[in-house]
């Protein structure tokens, strides 16, 4: 069982914190802004580590780790400024840019950001928290997916690279850009997931607004530099701030083509109705969910709990694919809860440091308040926590709480809880778990174990019309990269994978010319002669 005191002597006592390495305070005072690092003389916002110290005295502080700017309207209009100069309503060197060229950028890019990496991942873990092995993995996985869109662009293009003939019309079909993209990352994956959206947005043409998420901006300062010398100009541009002020702002200028967003449905749905002219406005979203795992009474028990473990608490559950609710059939409720528990026990507690360690401090006190306020909520309606010291919280650090069962009337049933909880339910009828996913808000993924063909195929053909992956004998998760990765319901808008994320942020342009001599002579000229980008029978290698 474990106690407050237990928790408390995990953080780093005062006198040793040296040990650890904490990174020094950086005071990020630069803003990038039309190809310039920006001094920001103004108010900044402080930064503290998700890992605590602890005092002599045994009380626990974040570690201060720096500050960034805390820029207003004024700053957030110059960054638009500068975007929508480098677009240039599509004449910019950047849109109208071979795509070549662009692909050139962009590996400078990755080759610059790779020198980095030990800094970028070491700010990950002391700034959010997460483990060294899983921000490595962050980090790793990020170069990996700008590879990989790299040699996706090149095969797109390529195959676009040749004219068509069809009912007496020439035409050559490609991918354009859409214009200025504001993108904004989540905190979990600063990022992995920021540059999901933020690479295929620049390298398909487009010009960027981008906000780093709350928690995880410090990362961002060595990239700076590296966006800085591989962009021109204006391609990419950075704001600070309190977004609840600046993002509507910057939407109803009229000037964003693309809102890029991982974050709340709520949020989403509010900033999209701020654009003047909503049609205009594209948005590709990551938003809430609530992924449910349904247990059937056949399931493979050892490979269900441990899929059910790794699904709700890597990263303390902190991950959009995480499972946030456990449905298991009442056959099997005991000897499933009684497994749950054992394996939740077994977890590591500790800093993100430590090997083996699954369980790691929170970003903020305000979101084990959050965790508690949940369990607490679950508690007064009839619920128990099932694992002896669930739900005890010290500082940042919030011990895993396996909760059963879960009614339709706590919090816990339907809000995402996004935190180290793991709620539980049991069903008779497999029609119960079924509305289960029908009645919900959401509409990410699911996973259902079961060793019956039969049982798993009737149950897939109507999930996967609710969401859009159904996991069979495993956690629901994101990857691989190239795997298409949506929502239905209040879950997303627009598909991220590899390739996916390159038609989402362009749109397909053509030049069309009747098939006659001249149009021939036309055609042949412009390309022999490279006197466009677009026009071109070029192959990039
Ligand atoms: O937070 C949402 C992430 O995209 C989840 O990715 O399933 O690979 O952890 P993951």
């Amino acid at each position: 069982m474990v106690t407050t005191d237990q928790l408390r002597a995990l953080f780093p006592d005062e006198a040793e914190l040296e040990v650890y390495a904490p990174p020094s305070p950086i005071d990020q005072r630069d803003i990038l802004l039309d190809g310039e690092l920006k001094r920001w003389t103004g108010a900044t916002v402080p930064v503290r580590s998700a890992i605590c110290v602890r005092k002599p005295d045994g009380a626990l502080e974040q570690i201060n780790l720096g500050s960034y700017p805390t820029t207003g309207i004024p700053e957030a209009m110059e960054a638009l400024a500068a975007a929508v100069e480098a677009y240039d309503d599509g004449r910019g060197e950047w849109p109208t840019m071979a795509v070549a060229q662009r692909i050139d950028c962009m590996q400078e890019f990755t080759r610059l950001m790779i020198e980095s990496r030990s800094t970028i991942v070491n700010l990950i873990m002391w700034e959010i928290g997460k483990s060294l092995t899983d921000s490595e993995k962050e980090f790793d996985r990020t170069v990996e997916f700008m590879r990989a869109t790299i040699a996706a662009l090149k095969e797109l293009d390529n195959s676009n690279s040749r004219f068509l003939v069809v009912e007496g019309t020439i035409g050559q079909i490609r991918r354009t850009p859409l214009g200025v993209v504001l993108c904004m990352g989540p905190y979990n994956y600063p990022l992995n997931e920021t540059f999901a959206t933020l690479i295929p947005a620049m390298i398909m043409g487009n010009t960027v607004v981008f906000k780093p998420p709350t928690f995880g901006v410090l990362l961002f300062k060595p990239l700076l530099e590296a966006f800085q010398k591989a962009f021109p100009p204006g391609v990419i541009n950075t704001v600070y701030g309190s977004g609840e002020k600046i993002v509507p702002v910057l939407l109803e200028s009229g000037k964003i083509n693309v809102l890029t967003l991982i974050g709340s449905s709520r949020v989403a749905d509010h900033l999209k109705k701020m654009h003047p002219k909503v049609n205009r406005l594209r948005a590709i979203l990551g938003l809430d969910a609530k992924n449910a795992a349904i247990v059937l009474p056949d399931a493979d028990m050892s490979l269900a709990v441990k899929e059910c473990v790794a699904g709700a608490l890597s990263f303390n559950g902190q991950r959009c694919t995480a499972l946030k609710m456990l449905i298991v059939h009442r056959d099997i409720i005991n000897d499933f809860v009684s497994r749950l528990v054992a394996e939740v026990q077994k977890l590591k507690i500790g800093m993100p440091w430590e090997k083996g360690v699954t369980i790691t401090p929170l970003p903020d006190l305000g979101k084990v308040e959050h965790m508690t306020r949940l369990v607490e909520d679950a508690k007064l309606k009839g619920a128990r926590i099932l694992n002896k010291g669930g739900g005890t919280a010290c500082g940042t650090l919030f011990a895993p709480a396996v909760i059963y069962p879960v009614k339709e009337n706590m919090r816990l049933y339907r809000e995402e809880q996004f935190g180290p909880i793991v709620p539980v339910m049991s069903f008779n009828d497999v029609e119960t778990a079924l509305e289960y996913v029908i009645t919900s808000e959401h509409g990410q993924q699911v996973s259902i174990f079961s060793e019956n063909p039969e049982t798993i195929g009737k149950l897939v053909d109507p999930l996967v019309n609710q969401v859009c992956r159904v996991n069979v004998n495993c956690q629901c998760q994101r990857g691989p990269d190239v795997f298409p990765f949506t929502g239905r319901k209040d879950s997303a808008e627009g598909t991220l994978s590899v390739t996916d994320a390159l038609r989402s942020f362009s749109i397909r342009s053509m030049i069309a010319a009747k098939q006659t001599e001249d149009s021939k002579r036309i055609l042949d000229k412009i390309v022999r002669d490279h006197d466009s980008n677009f026009i071109n029978t070029g192959f990039i290698f």
